[in-house]
C-alpha cells in the first residue's frame, strides 16, 4: 500500500511510538489524524509540529466508544474524500505498584489496564474499520467481497504478551488480548479489504516506562535479550509499523521487534526478584 495521500488515525499519537509513526507517515506523503488525551490546544500545538497541514488532532479517550466513533466521523470531514486507509493504535497504559504477595491489590490495576488496553483496542479497531468502510457506501462492508485494498490497522502489543512474566501481571495479559483482537479483526475484515497486524516491541525508553524503571529494564535486557541487548529506539518500532502498512501481503501477523528478548522472570538461583525489581505492572 502506498501511504502517499492516505490518512491514518494514530491513537496515542502525542506519545513516543505514536508520534514517531505520525511523523513517518507524513514523511511518506500521508496524513496523520491523532487521537490522544492531551487538552485540545496542547494536542493541536504538538501535532502541528509534525506538519502544519497534514496533521490533525482530536482529544479522545479511546476507551469510550461514543467519543471514538464521533471523532472518526469528524476526522472524515477534515481529510480528503476516501483517504482514510487505516489506523495505528498506540494508546495504552502501564500501571505500577510495589511487589507484594497480596495479589488482590492488583485487581484495580487489572481492571483499569483492561479497560484502556483491551476494550480500547476493540473500540479503536471497530470504529476505524467502520469509518474506512463508510467511505464505500454503495458497496457495503460485506458484499461484494472486495479484492481492492481499503486499508490496514496496526495494533501495538508487547514482547511480554507471551510469555507473560510475573512482573507484568496486569499489563502482560492486556497485550495478549491485543494479539487476539488483532487476529479476530484480521479474519473478520478480510472481506472488506482491510488488513490487521500487531507489533510487539520489547522495552522502549518512553513516557509509558517512566525514568524509575529504565535502569532495571536495561539490566534485564542485557541479561536476557539475544541481540541487541539494549532498549529499543521508538524509530525501530516505527520502522516495523511502516513495513506492515506498506507491504500488502502482510496480514494477521505479529511482528516482534524485540532483539530476541524473552522477558520471563528468572527465579533460579537468583535473588528473589521482589528484592530488586521496581514494581508489578
Ligand atoms: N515503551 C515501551 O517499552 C513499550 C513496550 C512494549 C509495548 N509498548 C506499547 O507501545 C504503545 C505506545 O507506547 P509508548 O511507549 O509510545 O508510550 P507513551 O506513553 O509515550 O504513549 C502513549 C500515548 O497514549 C496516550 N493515551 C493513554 N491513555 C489514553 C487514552 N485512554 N485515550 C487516548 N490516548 C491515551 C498517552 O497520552 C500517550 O500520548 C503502547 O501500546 C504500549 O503499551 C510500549
Amino acid at each position: 500500500m502506498k501511504l502517499e495521500g492516505k490518512a491514518f488515525i494514530i491513537t496515542g499519537g502525542c506519545g513516543s511510538i505514536g508520534g514517531g509513526a505520525a511523523k513517518a507517515i507524513i514523511a511518506k506523503g500521508g496524513i496523520a489524524v491523532v487521537f490522544d488525551v492531551l487538552p485540545k490546544d496542547a494536542g493541536e500545538a504538538k501535532v502541528k509540529t509534525y506538519h502544519p497541514e497534514r496533521a490533525f488532532y482530536f482529544k479522545v479517550d479511546i476507551s469510550n466508544v461514543d467519543l471514538v466513533s464521533e471523532a472518526c466521523s469528524e476526522a472524515l470531514k477534515v481529510i480528503p474524500k476516501r483517504s482514510l486507509a487505516g489506523g495505528v493504535h498506540c494508546a495504552a497504559v502501564a500501571t505500577s505498584r510495589k511487589w507484594s504477595n497480596k495479589l488482590k491489590d492488583s485487581v484495580a490495576d487489572f481492571q483499569k489496564t483492561l479497560n484502556i488496553n483491551v476494550n480500547g483496542t476493540f473500540i479503536v479497531d471497530a470504529c476505524v474499520a467502520d469509518a474506512i468502510n463508510s467511505q464505500y457506501p454503495d458497496e457495503g462492508p460485506f458484499a461484494p467481497r472486495t479484492d481492492d485494498e481499503r486499508g490496514c490497522i496496526i495494533n501495538i502489543a508487547s514482547a511480554v504478551a507471551h510469555p507473560v512474566p510475573a512482573r507484568c501481571l496486569t499489563y502482560g495479559p492486556s497485550k495478549t488480548a491485543v494479539i487476539g483482537i488483532s487476529q479476530g479483526m484480521a479474519d473478520f475484515l478480510g472481506p472488506s479489504g482491510i488488513r490487521v497486524c500487531s507489533v510487539s516491541p520489547a522495552v522502549v525508553a518512553s513516557g509509558l516506562m517512566g525514568p524509575d524503571r529504565i535502569p532495571y529494564f536495561a539490566s534485564e535486557l542485557n541479561a536476557s535479550a539475544i541481540f541487541p541487548r539494549r532498549l529499543s529506539q521508538p524509530e525501530e518500532v516505527v520502522h516495523g509499523i511502516i513495513y506492515l502498512l506498506e507491504n500488502s501481503m502482510m496480514n494477521d501477523f505479529e511482528l516482534r521487534v524485540d532483539g530476541g528478548w524473552r522477558g520471563v522472570t528468572n527465579w533460579a538461583g537468583a535473588k528473589d526478584p521482589r528484592e530488586n525489581a521496581p514494581s508489578l505492572e
